[in-house]
Protein backbone atom coordinates (compact mmCIF):
# COMPACT_ATOMS: atom_id res chain seq x y z
CA UNK A 1 0.00 0.00 0.00
CA UNK A 2 1.29 3.76 -0.99
CA UNK A 3 1.78 6.06 1.69
CA UNK A 4 -0.44 9.00 1.30
CA UNK A 5 -0.15 12.71 1.45
CA UNK A 6 -2.94 13.52 3.47
CA UNK A 7 -3.45 12.55 7.20
CA UNK A 8 -5.67 9.52 8.28
CA UNK A 9 -8.87 10.91 7.91
CA UNK A 10 -10.79 9.20 11.13
CA UNK A 11 -14.19 10.20 10.00
CA UNK A 12 -13.99 8.01 6.94
CA UNK A 13 -13.41 4.94 8.55
CA UNK A 14 -15.49 2.37 9.41
CA UNK A 15 -17.55 2.39 13.05
CA UNK A 16 -16.85 0.41 15.07
CA UNK A 17 -17.90 -0.49 19.09
CA UNK A 18 -15.22 -3.32 20.14
CA UNK A 19 -16.84 -2.36 23.65
CA UNK A 20 -19.16 -5.38 23.47
CA UNK A 21 -18.96 -8.43 24.62
CA UNK A 22 -19.95 -9.66 20.60
CA UNK A 23 -16.71 -8.60 19.95
CA UNK A 24 -14.58 -9.62 22.18
CA UNK A 25 -15.89 -12.80 22.13
CA UNK A 26 -14.81 -13.23 18.32
CA UNK A 27 -13.31 -10.12 16.94
CA UNK A 28 -13.66 -12.02 13.59
CA UNK A 29 -16.94 -11.91 13.23
CA UNK A 30 -17.25 -8.13 13.01
CA UNK A 31 -13.72 -7.82 11.34
CA UNK A 32 -13.84 -10.82 8.69
CA UNK A 33 -11.00 -13.49 8.11
CA UNK A 34 -9.96 -12.89 4.81
CA UNK A 35 -7.67 -10.07 2.80
CA UNK A 36 -9.59 -7.84 3.49
CA UNK A 37 -10.13 -8.32 7.01
CA UNK A 38 -10.11 -4.66 8.62
CA UNK A 39 -7.23 -2.77 9.15
CA UNK A 40 -8.15 0.41 11.22
CA UNK A 41 -11.74 1.45 12.50
CA UNK A 42 -13.36 4.65 14.22
CA UNK A 43 -13.56 3.15 17.79
CA UNK A 44 -15.69 5.33 20.68
CA UNK A 45 -11.48 6.38 22.00
CA UNK A 46 -9.83 7.19 18.60
CA UNK A 47 -9.13 5.17 15.93
CA UNK A 48 -8.79 1.24 16.80
CA UNK A 49 -5.67 -1.12 15.17
CA UNK A 50 -6.21 -4.62 14.43
CA UNK A 51 -3.43 -6.47 12.64
CA UNK A 52 -0.94 -8.26 14.67
CA UNK A 53 2.24 -6.96 13.01
CA UNK A 54 0.97 -3.44 13.46
CA UNK A 55 -0.27 -3.13 17.00
CA UNK A 56 3.19 -4.83 17.88
CA UNK A 57 5.26 -2.30 15.62
CA UNK A 58 3.33 0.71 18.09
CA UNK A 59 4.16 -0.82 21.10
CA UNK A 60 7.40 -0.80 20.18
CA UNK A 61 7.26 2.73 19.27
CA UNK A 62 8.49 5.88 21.50
CA UNK A 63 6.32 7.55 19.72
CA UNK A 64 3.51 5.83 21.06
CA UNK A 65 2.80 6.89 24.57
CA UNK A 66 0.14 5.79 26.90
CA UNK A 67 -2.32 8.56 28.44
CA UNK A 68 -1.20 10.67 30.78
CA UNK A 69 -2.63 12.92 33.80
CA UNK A 70 -4.08 15.83 31.21
CA UNK A 71 -5.74 13.08 29.07
CA UNK A 72 -8.10 11.79 32.13
CA UNK A 73 -8.27 16.20 33.08
CA UNK A 74 -10.26 16.19 30.10
CA UNK A 75 -12.35 13.02 30.87
CA UNK A 76 -13.68 15.35 34.36
CA UNK A 77 -10.76 14.01 36.68
CA UNK A 78 -10.46 17.25 39.38
CA UNK A 79 -7.07 18.31 39.58
CA UNK A 80 -7.22 17.85 43.55
CA UNK A 81 -8.89 14.11 43.69
CA UNK A 82 -7.06 11.09 44.65
CA UNK A 83 -7.34 9.81 41.11
CA UNK A 84 -4.99 12.65 39.89
CA UNK A 85 -2.53 12.02 42.91
CA UNK A 86 -2.54 8.08 41.89
CA UNK A 87 -1.91 9.09 38.23
CA UNK A 88 0.84 11.52 38.68
CA UNK A 89 2.88 9.89 41.48
CA UNK A 90 1.92 6.56 42.11
CA UNK A 91 0.48 4.82 38.50
CA UNK A 92 3.79 4.39 36.55
CA UNK A 93 2.15 3.96 33.18
CA UNK A 94 0.52 6.59 33.28
CA UNK A 95 2.44 9.39 35.13
CA UNK A 96 4.10 11.90 33.13
CA UNK A 97 7.75 10.89 31.27
CA UNK A 98 9.67 11.72 33.96
CA UNK A 99 7.93 10.22 36.59
CA UNK A 100 8.09 7.20 35.07
CA UNK A 101 11.98 7.16 33.81
CA UNK A 102 12.40 7.92 37.21
CA UNK A 103 10.32 5.11 38.97
CA UNK A 104 10.29 1.97 36.46
CA UNK A 105 13.95 1.38 37.93
CA UNK A 106 13.23 1.61 41.19
CA UNK A 107 10.44 -0.59 41.27
CA UNK A 108 11.53 -3.15 39.01
CA UNK A 109 14.14 -3.68 41.33
CA UNK A 110 11.60 -5.74 43.46
CA UNK A 111 11.02 -8.27 41.31
CA UNK A 112 14.14 -10.34 41.12
CA UNK A 113 13.74 -13.49 39.72
CA UNK A 114 14.79 -15.30 43.25
CA UNK A 115 12.03 -13.19 44.93
CA UNK A 116 9.73 -15.29 42.07
CA UNK A 117 11.05 -18.07 43.06
CA UNK A 118 10.74 -17.49 46.37
CA UNK A 119 6.71 -16.50 45.83
CA UNK A 120 5.85 -20.03 44.60
CA UNK A 121 4.95 -22.32 47.37
CA UNK A 122 3.21 -18.96 48.73
CA UNK A 123 0.97 -19.30 45.67
CA UNK A 124 0.33 -23.04 45.86
CA UNK A 125 -0.69 -22.40 49.57
CA UNK A 126 -3.27 -19.55 49.01
CA UNK A 127 -4.59 -21.55 45.93
CA UNK A 128 -4.94 -25.03 48.08
CA UNK A 129 -6.40 -22.86 50.99
CA UNK A 130 -8.94 -21.61 48.34
CA UNK A 131 -9.48 -25.08 46.59
CA UNK A 132 -10.08 -26.56 50.15
CA UNK A 133 -12.98 -23.71 51.09
CA UNK A 134 -14.39 -24.66 47.14
CA UNK A 135 -14.25 -28.01 48.17
CA UNK A 136 -16.03 -27.45 51.58
CA UNK A 137 -19.00 -25.36 49.71
CA UNK A 138 -19.16 -28.13 46.64
CA UNK A 139 -19.54 -25.76 43.47
CA UNK A 140 -17.62 -22.26 42.94
CA UNK A 141 -17.67 -19.02 40.87
CA UNK A 142 -14.21 -19.42 39.54
CA UNK A 143 -13.73 -15.71 39.70
CA UNK A 144 -14.95 -14.42 42.79
CA UNK A 145 -14.23 -18.26 44.94
CA UNK A 146 -10.52 -18.54 43.38
CA UNK A 147 -8.73 -15.91 40.90
CA UNK A 148 -10.49 -12.70 43.18
CA UNK A 149 -8.91 -14.12 46.27
CA UNK A 150 -5.46 -15.41 44.80
CA UNK A 151 -4.62 -12.54 43.11
CA UNK A 152 -5.10 -9.65 45.63
CA UNK A 153 -3.31 -12.06 47.90
CA UNK A 154 -0.39 -13.16 46.17
CA UNK A 155 0.51 -9.30 45.29
CA UNK A 156 -0.31 -7.98 49.22
CA UNK A 157 1.77 -11.27 50.64
CA UNK A 158 4.44 -10.40 47.87
CA UNK A 159 5.00 -6.64 48.81
CA UNK A 160 5.53 -7.42 52.51
CA UNK A 161 1.31 -7.23 53.73
CA UNK A 162 -0.20 -8.95 56.40
CA UNK A 163 -2.92 -11.36 54.92
CA UNK A 164 -5.09 -10.17 57.55
CA UNK A 165 -5.10 -7.01 55.76
CA UNK A 166 -6.34 -7.86 53.04
CA UNK A 167 -9.90 -7.48 53.32
CA UNK A 168 -9.67 -3.99 53.83
CA UNK A 169 -8.68 -3.08 50.39
CA UNK A 170 -9.62 -6.10 47.98
CA UNK A 171 -12.66 -4.36 46.83
CA UNK A 172 -10.91 -0.99 46.65
CA UNK A 173 -8.06 -2.36 44.45
CA UNK A 174 -10.59 -4.25 42.04
CA UNK A 175 -12.41 -0.88 40.74
CA UNK A 176 -8.82 0.01 38.88
CA UNK A 177 -10.31 -1.44 35.50
CA UNK A 178 -12.64 1.70 36.38
CA UNK A 179 -10.26 3.93 34.65
CA UNK A 180 -10.23 3.21 31.50
CA UNK A 181 -14.37 3.39 31.40
CA UNK A 182 -15.86 5.63 29.19
CA UNK A 183 -17.60 8.15 29.75
CA UNK A 184 -15.85 8.30 33.09
CA UNK A 185 -17.17 11.05 34.73
CA UNK A 186 -20.36 8.43 36.46
CA UNK A 187 -17.54 5.87 38.11
CA UNK A 188 -15.19 9.11 39.64
CA UNK A 189 -16.91 9.25 42.89
CA UNK A 190 -16.31 5.64 43.27
CA UNK A 191 -12.60 5.41 41.65
CA UNK A 192 -11.84 8.62 44.25
CA UNK A 193 -12.78 6.68 47.16
CA UNK A 194 -11.04 2.99 46.24
CA UNK A 195 -8.26 5.17 45.19
CA UNK A 196 -8.41 7.01 48.46
CA UNK A 197 -8.66 4.22 50.71
CA UNK A 198 -6.17 2.14 49.22
CA UNK A 199 -3.53 4.98 49.61
CA UNK A 200 -4.63 5.80 52.94
CA UNK A 201 -3.76 1.86 53.98
CA UNK A 202 -0.24 2.00 52.32
CA UNK A 203 0.58 5.47 53.89
CA UNK A 204 0.17 3.45 57.08
CA UNK A 205 2.12 -0.03 55.90
CA UNK A 206 4.69 2.51 55.31
CA UNK A 207 4.58 3.99 58.37
CA UNK A 208 4.74 0.92 60.50
CA UNK A 209 7.75 -0.27 58.50
CA UNK A 210 9.61 2.85 59.14
CA UNK A 211 10.03 1.54 62.49
CA UNK A 212 10.27 -1.91 62.14
CA UNK A 213 11.89 -3.28 58.58
CA UNK A 214 11.34 -6.22 57.37
CA UNK A 215 12.96 -8.60 54.26
CA UNK A 216 9.91 -7.47 51.24
CA UNK A 217 9.55 -4.82 49.13
CA UNK A 218 8.01 -2.05 51.23
CA UNK A 219 11.21 -2.09 52.94
CA UNK A 220 12.91 -1.69 50.29
CA UNK A 221 11.51 1.32 48.67
CA UNK A 222 12.33 2.60 52.20
CA UNK A 223 15.82 1.75 52.07
CA UNK A 224 15.78 2.67 48.40
CA UNK A 225 13.73 6.53 49.54
CA UNK A 226 16.30 7.04 52.44
CA UNK A 227 18.95 5.66 50.08
CA UNK A 228 18.49 8.91 48.06
CA UNK A 229 16.94 7.41 45.10
CA UNK A 230 14.68 10.66 44.82
CA UNK A 231 11.28 9.32 45.69
CA UNK A 232 9.03 11.73 47.28
CA UNK A 233 6.79 10.69 50.28
CA UNK A 234 3.87 10.60 48.37
CA UNK A 235 5.66 8.17 45.23
CA UNK A 236 6.52 5.87 47.86
CA UNK A 237 3.03 5.67 49.62
CA UNK A 238 1.57 5.57 45.62
CA UNK A 239 4.11 3.13 44.12
CA UNK A 240 3.00 0.51 47.02
CA UNK A 241 -0.81 1.59 46.25
CA UNK A 242 -0.16 1.45 42.56
CA UNK A 243 1.64 -2.25 42.70
CA UNK A 244 -1.76 -3.27 44.65
CA UNK A 245 -3.87 -1.94 41.79
CA UNK A 246 -1.85 -3.10 38.97
CA UNK A 247 -1.80 -6.57 40.23
CA UNK A 248 -4.95 -7.28 40.99
CA UNK A 249 -7.56 -6.72 38.41
CA UNK A 250 -5.02 -7.92 35.73
CA UNK A 251 -3.95 -11.59 37.16
CA UNK A 252 -8.20 -11.67 38.89
CA UNK A 253 -9.45 -11.81 34.31
CA UNK A 254 -6.04 -13.43 32.84
CA UNK A 255 -6.73 -16.73 35.42
CA UNK A 256 -10.35 -16.84 34.95
CA UNK A 257 -9.92 -17.02 31.40
CA UNK A 258 -7.24 -19.32 31.61
CA UNK A 259 -9.73 -21.41 33.46
CA UNK A 260 -12.49 -20.43 30.88
CA UNK A 261 -10.30 -21.66 27.77
CA UNK A 262 -9.05 -24.74 29.40
CA UNK A 263 -12.62 -25.82 30.21
CA UNK A 264 -14.09 -24.67 26.64
CA UNK A 265 -11.64 -26.48 24.61
CA UNK A 266 -11.87 -29.80 27.14
CA UNK A 267 -8.05 -29.41 27.27
CA UNK A 268 -8.10 -29.59 31.23
CA UNK A 269 -6.51 -33.09 32.17
CA UNK A 270 -3.68 -32.87 29.67
CA UNK A 271 -2.67 -30.50 31.74
CA UNK A 272 -2.78 -32.74 34.81
CA UNK A 273 -0.68 -34.68 32.23
CA UNK A 274 1.55 -32.47 30.85
CA UNK A 275 2.17 -29.48 33.00
CA UNK A 276 5.04 -28.36 31.12
CA UNK A 277 2.36 -27.01 28.56
CA UNK A 278 0.75 -24.57 31.25
CA UNK A 279 2.98 -21.61 29.85
CA UNK A 280 1.19 -22.46 26.07
CA UNK A 281 -2.02 -22.40 27.98
CA UNK A 282 -1.22 -19.22 29.74
CA UNK A 283 -0.14 -17.84 26.23
CA UNK A 284 -2.94 -18.92 24.82
CA UNK A 285 -5.67 -17.73 26.94
CA UNK A 286 -4.17 -14.18 26.48
CA UNK A 287 -4.03 -14.25 22.89
CA UNK A 288 -8.01 -15.45 22.82
CA UNK A 289 -9.09 -13.24 25.97
CA UNK A 290 -6.55 -10.78 26.87
CA UNK A 291 -7.12 -9.04 30.37
CA UNK A 292 -5.78 -6.28 28.52
CA UNK A 293 -7.68 -6.47 25.47
CA UNK A 294 -6.64 -2.54 24.33
CA UNK A 295 -4.47 -0.16 24.87
CA UNK A 296 -5.12 3.84 24.22
CA UNK A 297 -1.98 5.79 23.20
CA UNK A 298 -1.32 9.01 22.50
CA UNK A 299 1.02 9.58 20.13
CA UNK A 300 3.98 11.96 20.62
CA UNK A 301 4.96 12.33 17.09
CA UNK A 302 3.71 11.91 13.24
CA UNK A 303 3.99 8.40 11.75
CA UNK A 304 2.99 6.07 8.99
CA UNK A 305 1.22 3.09 9.57
CA UNK A 306 -0.14 0.47 7.56
CA UNK A 307 -0.25 2.84 4.52
CA UNK A 308 -1.77 5.40 6.65
CA UNK A 309 0.37 9.00 7.98
CA UNK A 310 -0.70 9.55 11.67
CA UNK A 311 -0.24 12.75 13.18
CA UNK A 312 1.05 14.03 16.73
CA UNK A 313 -1.44 14.70 19.30
CA UNK A 314 -3.53 11.53 17.71
CA UNK A 315 -5.36 9.04 19.96
CA UNK A 316 -5.06 4.79 18.59
CA UNK A 317 -6.16 2.18 20.11
CA UNK A 318 -4.28 -1.11 19.99
CA UNK A 319 -6.54 -3.52 20.27
CA UNK A 320 -5.04 -6.26 21.44
CA UNK A 321 -8.20 -8.70 21.17
CA UNK A 322 -8.53 -8.58 17.87
CA UNK A 323 -4.47 -8.63 17.29
CA UNK A 324 -4.66 -11.72 18.78
CA UNK A 325 -6.36 -13.70 16.38
CA UNK A 326 -4.88 -12.38 13.61
CA UNK A 327 -5.10 -15.03 11.09
CA UNK A 328 -2.19 -13.93 9.42
CA UNK A 329 -0.41 -14.40 12.44
CA UNK A 330 -1.95 -17.37 13.74
CA UNK A 331 -3.43 -20.10 11.51
CA UNK A 332 -7.08 -21.05 12.88
CA UNK A 333 -7.36 -18.22 15.32
CA UNK A 334 -10.32 -18.74 17.17
CA UNK A 335 -8.67 -22.08 18.33
CA UNK A 336 -6.87 -22.67 21.97
CA UNK A 337 -4.25 -24.76 20.71
CA UNK A 338 -1.44 -26.06 23.38
CA UNK A 339 0.62 -27.18 20.36
CA UNK A 340 0.99 -23.97 18.47
CA UNK A 341 4.05 -23.48 17.46
CA UNK A 342 6.72 -20.10 18.60
CA UNK A 343 7.06 -17.36 18.08
CA UNK A 344 3.96 -17.13 20.71
CA UNK A 345 2.27 -13.92 20.83
CA UNK A 346 4.18 -11.91 22.70
CA UNK A 347 2.29 -8.35 23.64
CA UNK A 348 0.03 -9.67 25.89
CA UNK A 349 1.82 -7.88 28.35
CA UNK A 350 2.43 -5.28 26.27
CA UNK A 351 5.99 -4.43 24.72
CA UNK A 352 8.60 -1.88 25.02
CA UNK A 353 9.41 0.94 27.39
CA UNK A 354 6.26 0.82 28.87
CA UNK A 355 6.85 -3.52 29.37
CA UNK A 356 4.62 -4.98 32.38
CA UNK A 357 6.65 -4.90 35.43
CA UNK A 358 4.74 -7.57 37.15
CA UNK A 359 5.20 -10.24 34.47
CA UNK A 360 6.81 -12.76 35.98
CA UNK A 361 4.98 -12.81 39.22
CA UNK A 362 1.91 -13.04 36.87
CA UNK A 363 3.30 -15.62 35.38
CA UNK A 364 4.31 -17.59 38.37
CA UNK A 365 0.74 -17.41 40.15
CA UNK A 366 -1.10 -18.38 37.09
CA UNK A 367 0.94 -21.06 36.59
CA UNK A 368 1.15 -22.18 40.02
CA UNK A 369 -2.71 -22.38 40.22
CA UNK A 370 -3.20 -24.19 37.02
CA UNK A 371 -1.32 -26.58 38.30
CA UNK A 372 -3.01 -26.78 41.87
CA UNK A 373 -5.89 -26.42 40.33
CA UNK A 374 -5.54 -29.47 37.71
CA UNK A 375 -4.20 -31.97 40.13
CA UNK A 376 -6.99 -31.45 42.74
CA UNK A 377 -9.97 -31.41 40.71
CA UNK A 378 -11.58 -32.76 37.22
CA UNK A 379 -14.29 -33.19 35.49
CA UNK A 380 -14.69 -29.05 35.59
CA UNK A 381 -17.60 -27.59 33.64
CA UNK A 382 -19.21 -24.13 33.60
CA UNK A 383 -21.98 -23.99 35.44
CA UNK A 384 -23.44 -20.90 34.44
CA UNK A 385 -23.09 -17.43 32.48
CA UNK A 386 -20.00 -16.08 32.21
CA UNK A 387 -20.37 -12.08 33.12
CA UNK A 388 -18.30 -10.27 31.32
CA UNK A 389 -17.96 -6.08 31.57
CA UNK A 390 -16.51 -6.02 28.02
CA UNK A 391 -15.44 -2.03 29.14
CA UNK A 392 -12.37 -0.54 29.88
CA UNK A 393 -8.49 -1.14 28.97
CA UNK A 394 -9.34 -4.01 32.13
CA UNK A 395 -11.82 -6.55 31.10
CA UNK A 396 -12.66 -10.27 31.69
CA UNK A 397 -14.93 -12.58 33.06
CA UNK A 398 -16.47 -11.13 36.53
CA UNK A 399 -18.49 -13.99 37.23
CA UNK A 400 -17.68 -17.68 36.33
CA UNK A 401 -19.60 -20.34 38.29
CA UNK A 402 -18.27 -24.33 37.65
CA UNK A 403 -18.58 -27.22 38.59
CA UNK A 404 -16.13 -29.74 39.40
CA UNK A 405 -15.29 -33.07 41.22
CA UNK A 406 -12.40 -33.85 43.58
CA UNK A 407 -9.49 -36.28 42.18
CA UNK A 408 -9.51 -39.71 44.18
CA UNK A 409 -6.18 -39.17 45.26
CA UNK A 410 -7.12 -36.34 46.75
C1 LIG B 1 -2.06 -11.40 33.77
C2 LIG B 1 -1.82 -10.32 34.45
C3 LIG B 1 -1.31 -9.05 33.84
C4 LIG B 1 -1.51 -8.53 32.59
C5 LIG B 1 -2.32 -9.13 31.45
C6 LIG B 1 -0.81 -7.28 32.53
C7 LIG B 1 -0.75 -6.47 31.41
C8 LIG B 1 0.01 -5.32 31.31
C9 LIG B 1 0.17 -4.55 30.09
C10 LIG B 1 -0.48 -4.88 28.74
C11 LIG B 1 0.98 -3.51 30.37
C12 LIG B 1 1.51 -2.48 29.38
C13 LIG B 1 0.79 -1.18 29.40
C14 LIG B 1 1.28 -0.25 28.30
O1 LIG B 1 1.84 -0.67 27.30
O2 LIG B 1 1.06 0.96 28.43
C15 LIG B 1 1.30 -3.59 31.79
C16 LIG B 1 2.06 -2.67 32.48
C17 LIG B 1 2.26 -2.73 33.84
N1 LIG B 1 1.95 -3.78 34.70
FE1 LIG B 1 0.96 -5.45 34.21
N2 LIG B 1 -0.22 -7.04 33.74
C18 LIG B 1 -0.50 -8.10 34.57
C19 LIG B 1 -0.09 -8.27 35.88
C20 LIG B 1 0.62 -7.34 36.60
C21 LIG B 1 1.06 -7.53 37.96
C22 LIG B 1 0.86 -8.78 38.82
C23 LIG B 1 1.70 -6.38 38.31
C24 LIG B 1 2.35 -6.14 39.64
C25 LIG B 1 2.38 -5.48 40.48
C26 LIG B 1 1.67 -5.46 37.17
C27 LIG B 1 2.19 -4.20 37.11
C28 LIG B 1 2.32 -3.43 35.97
C29 LIG B 1 2.91 -2.10 35.95
C30 LIG B 1 3.43 -1.33 37.14
C31 LIG B 1 2.87 -1.67 34.60
C32 LIG B 1 3.34 -0.32 34.04
C33 LIG B 1 4.73 -0.45 33.46
C34 LIG B 1 5.21 0.83 32.80
O3 LIG B 1 4.39 1.66 32.38
O4 LIG B 1 6.45 1.01 32.70
N3 LIG B 1 1.02 -6.10 36.14
N4 LIG B 1 0.72 -4.72 32.31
Amino acid sequence: MSVQNAYIDAASLPQLNTHTRAFLDDPNSLLGTGRDRVTFARGIQGVEVFPYELVRALFRDRRVTPRNPAYFEKLGVPKDSQIMAYLVEGNINLTTPENHDRLRPILVKGFTPRRIDAAKPMIRDIANKLIDRMIAKGSADFVRDFSHHLSIGVIARFLGIDPEDVPLFENATVDQRLLGQIPLAPVIPQLDKSFGAVAEYSARLVAKRREKRANDFISDLIDAQEGGDKLTEAQLVWSIAGMLLAGHDTTRYQLGSAVRCLIESGEWDTIRARPDLIPSAVNESMRLYPAVPRQVKILAGDLELGGEKFREGDIVVLNLAAAGRDPAAFPDPSKFDLYRPEPWYDIGFGYGAHYCIGIALAKAEMGESLSVLTERLQNVRLAGEIDVKPVGVICGPDSMPISFEVRPSH
